[in-house]
C-alpha cells in the first residue's frame, strides 16, 4: 500500500513533536505540518511540508490535499485561555471548525472518510468542589461535562462538532443513499508529561515544571496545594493512545470521545519523587488561587475502560515504571545528571 498523507496541525507543541517523530519512524506517512512557529530542529527533517501560520487563514490552502488523516493539535492550552478568552475561542473552536469543514468536505466530495483525531481534555470535566472531586473519583465520559474554564468548554464543544460533522452533517444521514462522513475520533487525556519538552501556557504544567526545574538544580514555587491530584500520563503513552485510536477499525468504536489515564497523583507525590532523584531540590507550595481553581475543578481520575474494551487500549507506564524507566533516565541524561 502507498503512503498515507497525514496534517499534524500545532506540530510545534509537545504532542506534536513526538506525535511526528513517532509517524516517522514508523515509516509509510507523508507528513505535512502547521503551525504558527517554524518547525524545531527535533521534526524538521521529518516533514515534507511545512505551513506557518495561523490556521483560521491557512485552511484554505489544504483544500487541495489528499489528507487520509488530520490530527488537529494546535489550541490554547487552559490557563493562557483564560486570560486571553477571546482569542482562545478563535483558535480552539474556530480553527478547529475549519479542519472539521475541510475534511468533511473531502469525506462527502471523494467518499473517502478523512479520520479526525482530536486531543481533548480532563478540562471538558467541571467538579462542582473538592468534596464532590474527592467522592466522584473516577469519572466517565459522560459524567460532569460542565466544565469551568474557557479551555475546557471550547474542548467540550469541538467533540460535539466533531461528532456532527460525522454523523449528521446537513441531515445527509436521512438521505437514501447517504454520503460518506468524516471520521471524528477524540482522547480526552490528563496532564501529559515529556522528558524531552517542557509545557508552557497549561494548568497541569507544575508536575512537569517541578521535574524540569529540579534536574537542572533551579528552585521552584509550585502554583498549587500539595493535596491537589490529578491523572497524569507520559507522552509516549499518549502518542501509543493517538495511534491505537487511529488504527481501530470503525465498526469496533461505541463512540467518538474516549478517556485514557495512566495515574493519579498529588503534587506533594511528585515533589517527593524529584526530592528522591534530585536530594538538593528545592520546592516549594506557593498557590495561585486562579491556577489553584482550574486544576481543582478536574476530576482525580479517569475511567478509560470503554477504551480498553473498544479498542485494547492499557498505557505502558504506571507511576513507578514511569520515573524509573522513562523519565529520571532521560531527563538525568538531558541536564547531564
Ligand atoms: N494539560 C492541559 C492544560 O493544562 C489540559 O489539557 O491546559
Amino acid at each position: 500500500m502507498g503512503e498515507k498523507q497525514v496534517l499534524v496541525t500545532g506540530a510545534c507543541g509537545e504532542i506534536g513533536q513526538a506525535l511526528v517523530q513517532e509517524l516517522s519512524k514508523r515509516g509509510a506517512y507523508r507528513i505535512v505540518t502547521s503551525d504558527l512557529a517554524p518547525l524545531p530542529d527535533s521534526i524538521k527533517d521529518l516533514v515534507v511540508e511545512h505551513v506557518q501560520g495561523d490556521l483560521v487563514f491557512k485552511v484554505k490552502v489544504f483544500y487541495d490535499y489528499d489528507f487520509d488523516v488530520i490530527f488537529h493539535l494546535a489550541a490554547s492550552l487552559s490557563s493562557k485561555a483564560e486570560i486571553a478568552t477571546e482569542e482562545a475561542h478563535r483558535i480552539n473552536v474556530e480553527g478547529t471548525m475549519q479542519l472539521l469543514m475541510l475534511a468533511a468536505y473531502r469525506s462527502e466530495k471523494y467518499g473517502k472518510a478523512v479520520k479526525f483525531i482530536f486531543p481533548s481534555s480532563i478540562a471538558a470535566y467541571g467538579m462542582p468542589n473538592l468534596e464532590a472531586k474527592k467522592k466522584a473519583g473516577r469519572v466517565r465520559e459522560e459524567e460532569w461535562d460542565s466544565p469551568h474554564t474557557m479551555y475546557g468548554c471550547n474542548k467540550l464543544y469541538c467533540e460535539k462538532l466533531g461528532m456532527y460533522y460525522s454523523r449528521f452533517h446537513g441531515q445527509k444521514h436521512l438521505d437514501d443513499n447517504p454520503p460518506v462522513m468524516m471520521d471524528f475520533r477524540a482522547l480526552r487525556f490528563p496532564g501529559l508529561i515529556s522528558a524531552f519538552t517542557v509545557p508552557s501556557s497549561g494548568t497541569s504544567d507544575y508536575g512537569p515544571e517541578m521535574l524540569h526545574a529540579a534536574a537542572q538544580d533551579q528552585a521552584y514555587a509550585c502554583f498549587v496545594r500539595p493535596d491537589t491530584i490529578i491523572s497524569f500520563m507520559a507522552m509516549p503513552d499518549a502518542i501509543k493512545s493517538m495511534m491505537m485510536l487511529m488504527d481501530a477499525p470503525r465498526e469496533s468504536l461505541t463512540t467518538n470521545v474516549y478517556n485514557v489515564a495512566a495515574f493519579a497523583i498529588t503534587a506533594e507525590e511528585f515533589r517527593q519523587r524529584a526530592l528522591k532523584a534530585f536530594p538538593g531540590a528545592q520546592i516549594t507550595f506557593e498557590p495561585n488561587p486562579r491556577r489553584q481553581g482550574i486544576v481543582d475543578s478536574w476530576p482525580e481520575d479517569v475511567d478509560d475502560s470503554r477504551a480498553r474494551k473498544d479498542w485494547g487500549w492499557t498505557p505502558d507506564y504506571d507511576m513507578d515504571h514511569f520515573f524509573d524507566n522513562y523519565f529520571l533516565p532521560e531527563i538525568k541524561r538531558r541536564y547531564g545528571k
